[in-house]
């Protein structure tokens, strides 16, 4: 099993954030669907280093490029290597699979060690589509690394929503392989949470124990329940997730305030 290390003392809550959908672009003013994602991106890492001055670890949950180049992910590397903070990522749809700076070969899922947790990074991204699918193999590695963590809480993270948003647009693309996955869960008890990203909006789905917690985008945010593309005329946001050592979490979203929404009311599709 791959596995890194995060350093946690011991009987210490761990402050975990979720970042997703950055969508970044090849240089830090382009502008995509009417914002400048760099900017939304930095006001949000200014609003968690306010708010959160002792981060253990922060994940991007996908969709970390809308210009998938390699001066979009080096930018965004030298970036995250100014803070204090163990970070890691995982690949959305827009992302470039080829160039996406992985933490762990594939199909091996990433698996973080952090106190009494083990948050486990999948890779739900197959190149050319916009919906997702997590690799028979790479299912096969996580059962395994599952079986091996009973002792310890899980969190599980992929890009892709497992369940429906009830907005019939942005469902055709969701993880398409979401019951071959939740059979892989379903026999452990020790998964607390499955976080993602992809669909701009904060959400909360329960499941045989396990909560299904997506987070709004740093960029712009999609309207709820919505059947047809739109943006939701809201900030964004991220999410600030309390792990405890019995297993219990608590967890907060957070969006900018006195934020200008700027986006292109004219775009009818992304
Ligand atoms: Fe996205």
């Amino acid at each position: 099993m791959q596995s890194e290390q995060s350093s946690n003392p011991i009987n210490k809550d761990i402050v975990f954030i979720q970042i997703t959908d950055t969508h970044l672009m090849d240089h830090p003013d382009a502008e995509f669907v009417g914002i400048k994602p760099e900017e939304n991106f930095h006001a949000i890492m200014n609003d968690i280093q306010q708010r959160y001055p002792n981060i253990d670890l922060l994940l991007h949950t996908g969709d970390l490029a809308q210009a998938a180049v390699p001066a979009t992910y080096h930018r965004y590397l030298a970036y995250m290597q100014k803070f204090a903070v163990d970070f890691y990522h995982i690949p959305g749809n827009h992302d470039d699979l080829e160039i996406f700076p992985f933490h762990t070969p594939a199909p091996h899922p990433t698996v973080i060690e952090v106190g009494q947790w083990r948050i486990v990074l999948l890779n739900s991204v197959i190149a050319g589509q916009t919906d997702g699918w997590i690799a028979t193999e790479q299912l096969q590695h996580l059962k395994h690394i599952l079986e091996q963590q009973q002792d310890k809480y899980v969190v599980l993270a992929c890009h892709h929503h497992p369940f429906d948003m009830q907005s019939a647009w942005l469902d055709q693309h969701k993880l398409k392989n979401a019951e071959a996955f939740k059979a892989i869960l379903a026999p452990f008890k020790n998964i607390k949470m499955v976080l993602h990203g992809h669909v701009h909006q904060e959400s909360l789905n329960e499941w045989n124990g396990i909560q299904f917690i997506s987070t709004p985008a740093t960029c712009v945010q999609f309207k709820p329940l919505s059947q047809d593309f739109a943006f939701d005329a809201i900030a964004p946001g991220y999410r600030c997730l309390h792990l405890k050592n019995n297993g219990e979490f608590d967890t907060i979203v957070h969006r900018l305030d006195h934020f200008k929404v700027t986006i292109n009311e004219e775009i009818s599709g992304y």
